[in-house]
């Protein structure tokens, strides 16, 4: 793909789900299969670019010869981002990033000896949003999952974080989201721009993604 505009480009992507320690045995954790972030990742390979994964833990197997660091927790994959971030053309945040974790993991196995017990929870870095506030960021691209008023967070989002894209989608109702096969997102970058793909499985999804993510990277790096 000689000429493409992500041919060559390094992209940084974060997959998967995060898992934040409550003691040895048990984690808070949310619901990403990882599927939509592989399948990104694979159409970002078939364009031409250089695709390294910062993984959090996925139900579906990686793709095959493509560079990974796994991680578990936000903590570690902030580290994993952070380390590789600066020789990065694009980094695309596909992770649910558990937004909050135990204060003080417990060493050993928490016995079921009281009737009630309290966690505290403490707020967890916000990787893009830091990545997208380096002196010279990379081009970010972010997702929102929402069940309501999906263009209107995903804006206030692209905004509040200062990203160069962010690609939302509807959760909770119908097909699509976290663990369906289908997809649709709703893409919007700064100026007012947005494009809509509909409804499909998500490997055609991705390949549309990874067409707008590449149309957009290639209008921005004009000026
Ligand atoms: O604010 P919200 O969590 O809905 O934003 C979602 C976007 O931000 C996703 O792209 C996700 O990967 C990224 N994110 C992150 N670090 C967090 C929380 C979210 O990189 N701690």
């Amino acid at each position: 793909s000689n000429g493409h505009p992500l041919a060559g480009r390094r992209v940084l992507m974060t997959v998967g789900s995060t898992r934040e320690a409550i003691d040895p045995v048990r984690f808070i954790g949310n619901r990403s299969s990882g599927k939509m972030g592989y399948a990104l990742a694979e159409a970002l390979r078939a364009c031409g670019a250089q695709v390294m994964l910062i993984a959090g833990p996925t139900s579906v197997p990686a793709p095959v010869e493509m560079m990974r660091v796994d991680v578990e927790s936000a903590l570690q994959m902030r580290v994993a981002v952070m380390v590789q971030v600066y020789t990065c053309d694009l980094f695309i945040a596909t992770a649910a990033v558990a937004d909050y974790r135990p204060e003080a993991p417990v060493d050993g196995k928490i016995k079921k000896t009281e009737a009630t017990m309290t966690l505290t929870l403490v707020r967890n870095p916000d990787i893009l949003a830091e990545v997208a506030a380096l002196p010279k960021p990379p081009f970010t691209v972010g997702f929102a999952a929402e069940t309501d008023d999906l263009e209107h967070y995903a804006r206030d989002k692209l905004e509040a974080k200062q990203l160069s894209m962010i690609a939302a989608n509807r959760v909770g109702d119908g097909p699509g989201g976290f663990e369906s096969d289908k997809n649709a997102l709703i893409c919007l970058w700064p100026g007012g721009g947005r494009r809509e793909l509909p409804m499909m499985s998500k490997p055609a999804l991705a390949t549309a993604l990874a067409d707008l993510i590449a149309e957009r990277y290639a209008a921005q790096s004009a000026g």
